[in-house]
């Protein structure tokens, strides 16, 4: 039997340690911000049923296959990917597949980092009181003056990136792992609190109606794919940053157990969100396709009509960009620990570099919201005709890149990785368990993925 191989990033102190931290890189804009406008722009309940069928079926398993490669290469994912195809006696280029994974967070980062700068801005917009008996409109019109300034956005973003590079600069342990003990905790209280006020708005049922009761003429092609690539998306799968916290999990873990608990947290927090949303969206009249200011023109409503909003509000706004934060910092890791372990830097230079470049992408976000708020270079193609800059990076990555990320990581873990290894390295105890997650993602998950992707272009027609 081969020795296991150690990261030279060191290792989490313990599986508590790296479940936080996963669920931290998991739980982030994409549950509260991403998911409820999504779903309102995809007609609620037949999209969020496709997007819960995804996370079950291919969510789950890829989770654990990333764990598992990471775990087994303890190295980036390029190196991992590199390292495990010479295990596998395979082809040197999958190491490309962590290339791609790089690539792709720091597309995700770009434009993740300006919205998060939105919920920075917003911290200080609760704290100075300005939504408290605010009207839809009003709320409405704070978002407008905010994104389409883009020296404001610029400022915020810029402080979010600054904000990331310093913790990844410290490394794994220091940091992270302490933010995340506190954060998700608070933040399942907050949410609470507002399903509490949205269950009081009268439009509860209606909110829940929307989300829960599927009309399976409300979705498109276009849909399936999107609520697939956010099962990605919500999980952080597909461009290797489970994998690479992977690679710092500590050898006698069940992968499966804790991937199973981390995407059942995931998911808990977006529903959640959205039992928040929906009722205040329709007990204000308010449309629940308005698209990425959905929260935004929302959730200030109802902090500026209970009482002690404010201070709710604020603390809301807190934990959403503690979430962003723990999240980002998972994005630009791969890239990280590449350019420590290639290029010989410092965790701080490599940082450094890695955060500028993201930053300097990020612009072409911010210009997505103001300057360019009415360009949509595709607009020759019919499902991309109304999509800004933004909105085609959000496409490329998360309907595009993150599925055939996730697919190219099936197709290794199950087709390309010798059998034992791959039953050794996930450790299951129960055959029929390993047999079970053998199977999805031997078949299940490249099938699905490879019909959404044709069903989408319209050369298979469902
Ligand atoms: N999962 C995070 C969210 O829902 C975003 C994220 C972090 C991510 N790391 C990722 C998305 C890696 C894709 C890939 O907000």
């Amino acid at each position: 039997m081969t020795q296991p191989r150690k990261s030279i990033h060191g290792s989490w102190s313990s599986r508590l340690a790296f479940i936080l931290a996963a669920t931290g890189s998991a739980v982030g804009l994409g549950n509260i911000w991403k998911f409820p406008y999504i779903a309102g722009e995809n007609g609620g309940g037949a999209f969020v049923l496709v997007y819960l069928v995804c996370i079950g079926l291919i969510g789950i398993p890829i989770m654990m296959a990333e764990v598992m490669l990471g775990r087994r290469g303890r190295q980036s994912p390029i190196n991992t990917m590199r390292a495990l195809a010479a295990e596998a006696g395979a082809n040197p280029a999958w190491r490309w597949l962590g290339w791609a994974g790089v690539v792709a967070g720091f597309l995700i980062l770009s434009y993740y980092s300006v919205i998060a700068g939105w919920a920075l801005a917003y911290v200080f917009r609760s704290m100075a009181g300005v939504f408290t008996g605010a009207t839809a409109e009003g709320v409405s019109s704070i978002f407008t003056q905010l994104t389409e300034d883009p020296e404001r956005l610029l400022a915020w973003h810029t402080l979010f990136m600054v904000m990331t590079m310093i913790v990844v600069a410290r490394g794994v342990k220091s940091g992270l792992e302490q933010a995340v003990r506190f954060l998700v905790p608070a933040l399942f209280v907050l949410l609470l609190l507002l399903d509490g006020y949205a269950m009081a708005s009268g439009s509860f049922d209606q909110g829940l109606n929307f989300l829960f009761t599927p009309d399976f003429s409300k979705i498109t092609a276009n849909g399936v794919l999107i609520a697939m690539g956010h099962a990605f998306f919500t999980l952080s799968l597909g461009m290797g940053a489970i994998m690479v916290y992977g690679s710092y999990l500590p050898d006698r873990t069940s992968v499966a157990r804790t991937s199973i608990i981390i995407a059942l947290l995931d998911t808990l927090v977006a529903l959640l969100a959205g039992m928040a949303i929906f009722p205040i969206v329709f007990a204000n009249g308010l449309e629940p396709g308005a698209g990425p200011g959905l929260i935004f023109q929302t959730l200030p409503i109802a902090f500026g009509h209970m009482a002690g909003g404010g201070l709710f509000g604020t603390l809301f706004f807190v934990l959403l960009v503690f979430a962003a934060w723990t999240s980002a910092i998972s994005l630009i890791e791969p890239a990280v620990a590449w350019l420590v372990e290639n290029k010989g830097v410092t965790r701080v230079y490599a940082s450094v570099y890695a955060g500028v470049a993201t930053w300097s992408m990020g612009l072409l976000t911010i210009l997505s919201f103001s300057h360019w708020a009415n360009f949509y270079p595709l607009s020759y193609i019919p499902v991309f005709e109304k999509y800004t800059v933004f909105d085609l990076l959000d496409y490329l990555t998360a309907n595009i890149m993150l599925p055939l990320g996730g697919l190219a990581i099936a197709i290794f873990s199950a087709w390309v990785m010798r059998r034992r290894d791959s039953v050794q390295e996930l450790d299951m105890g129960d055959a029929t368990a390993y047999r079970l997650w053998h199977f999805l993602v031997r078949y299940v998950t490249p099938i699905a993925v490879i019909i959404v992707f044709l069903n989408v272009t319209g050369l298979v027609d469902f």
